[in-house]
């Protein structure tokens, strides 16, 4: 039988790796796009010993010719769309070329769809950012979006830009609104990477690792595993029909908590917290380790997600694995194996 060909863009990012990784386990053959710098962003495909496994084509998601010579080139049974400006906080500083990459790009990508290889199957990385604002309740496809950065109102125009070609088309289009999932391999400017890579080196006396710096302590996240959130963005195109999806584990945690949480799994003793707002800090054995420092705050914060799972369920009969403890556990242990990976080579 003939191997199903998928395109990933977005390839070196987190998502993109553990996508090609599990398209390669099922048999896909896998192309994806990577840009001119992207170079030194292949230590997660290194990592994961998927690099002599991928197809790369080196493309700018803006570059409108080179991106529809692709579709021309592959023909894919499916497109990924992961690549795009992906930090919330620095997409205020840039908010135009945010608008190219996180919406732009998205409906060139669909006119190549439409224009050129109208059966290609579309993934488009939604995310629960869109939502935005203080929900109180778990949120669903039914509630209200309200962007709160540069990065959501673009995400939005891409999310109703690909509803839009999948009714007035009848392209395979779907959109998977994620909440935040983490992993070993996330940047390392998103703050459960940043937290565990800093504790982690705390507890084995790095000398790099004496303090902490931190935004907004009192945000709820609903973070799940990205491996498992990969294996979802295939399940919802294998679905019969395209539609938007909501993917989360309807369990939320603040950055405090999150802390606590690793720093009990750590096995650290006598640490505790004291001060309050810009004065909050956290002591180990009497000295201080975590502190904030408002650079690290948003212009305008989302302060809670947690996604209504009951939704995630019934459409995409799935459920997560990992969470709270567990997730923040294999974060933890996994890191110990990235460092260990690292020292040997
Ligand atoms: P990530 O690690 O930041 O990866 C982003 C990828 O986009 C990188 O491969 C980057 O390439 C690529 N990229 C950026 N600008 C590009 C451009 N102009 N042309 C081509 N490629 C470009 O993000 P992630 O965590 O894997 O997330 C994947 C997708 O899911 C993103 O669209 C994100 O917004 C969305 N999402 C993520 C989460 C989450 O919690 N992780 C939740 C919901 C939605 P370089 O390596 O060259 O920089
Ligand atoms: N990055 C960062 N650094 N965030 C901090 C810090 C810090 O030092 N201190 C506190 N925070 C708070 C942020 O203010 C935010 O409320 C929360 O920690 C999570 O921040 P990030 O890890 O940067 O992720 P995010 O929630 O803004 O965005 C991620 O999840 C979205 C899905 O909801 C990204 O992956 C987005 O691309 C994704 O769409």
């Amino acid at each position: 039988m003939k191997k199903k060909l998928a395109i990933i863009s977005g390839i070196t990012g987190q998502d993109g790796s553990y996508l090609g990784k599990f398209l390669i386990s099922k048999n896909y053959k896998v192309v994806g796009i990577d840009r001119f710098n992207s170079q030194n962003q292949k230590w997660r495909h290194h990592y994961l010993k998927i690099q002599n496994d991928i197809i790369y084509e080196t493309c700018d998601l803006n570059d409108e010719l080179g991106m529809s010579q692709l579709f021309r080139k592959y023909k894919p049974n499916e497109f990924y769309n992961l690549a795009a400006h992906s930090f919330v906080k620095s997409s205020f500083d840039q908010p135009l070329s945010v608008i190219d990459v996180n919406a732009k790009a998205v409906v060139r990508i669909l006119e190549s769809i439409k224009q050129i290889t109208p059966s290609t199957k579309f993934y488009q990385a939604s995310t629960s950012e869109m939502f935005g604002g203080k929900s109180l309740s778990n949120l669903s496809l039914n509630s209200q979006f309200n962007p709160r950065s540069p990065y959501a109102y673009t995400k939005l125009l891409a999310h109703f830009a690909t509803k839009n070609y999948r009714e007035a088309y009848n392209i395979f289009a779907c959109s998977g609104i994620l909440f935040n999932h983490e992993s070993v391999l996330r940047g390392e400017e998103f703050v459960t990477k940043k937290i565990i890579k800093f504790l982690v080196n705390l507890k084995e006396g790095k000398s790099n690792s004496k303090k902490l710096s931190l935004g907004n302590l009192y945000s709820k996240r609903d973070w799940g595993s990205a491996e498992e959130y990969v294996t979802v963005m295939w399940r919802i195109l294998q679905n019969k029909k395209a539609d938007d999806y909501i993917v989360g584990t309807g369990q939320s945690l603040s950055v405090k908590e999150f802390i606590n949480y690793s720093m009990r799994y750590l096995k650290f003793k006598d640490f505790e917290w004291r001060g309050k707002g810009l004065n909050e800090k956290m002591y180990l054995n009497g000295k201080i380790v975590i502190s904030i420092d408002p650079k690290f705050f948003r212009k305008t914060e989302v302060d809670r997600l947690k996604c209504n799972v009951n939704e995630t369920y019934k459409k995409l009969k799935w459920k997560p694995k990992f969470f709270k403890q567990k997730l923040i556990q294999k974060l933890i242990d996994d890191e110990y194996l990235l460092q260990s990976f690292y020292s040997k080579i």
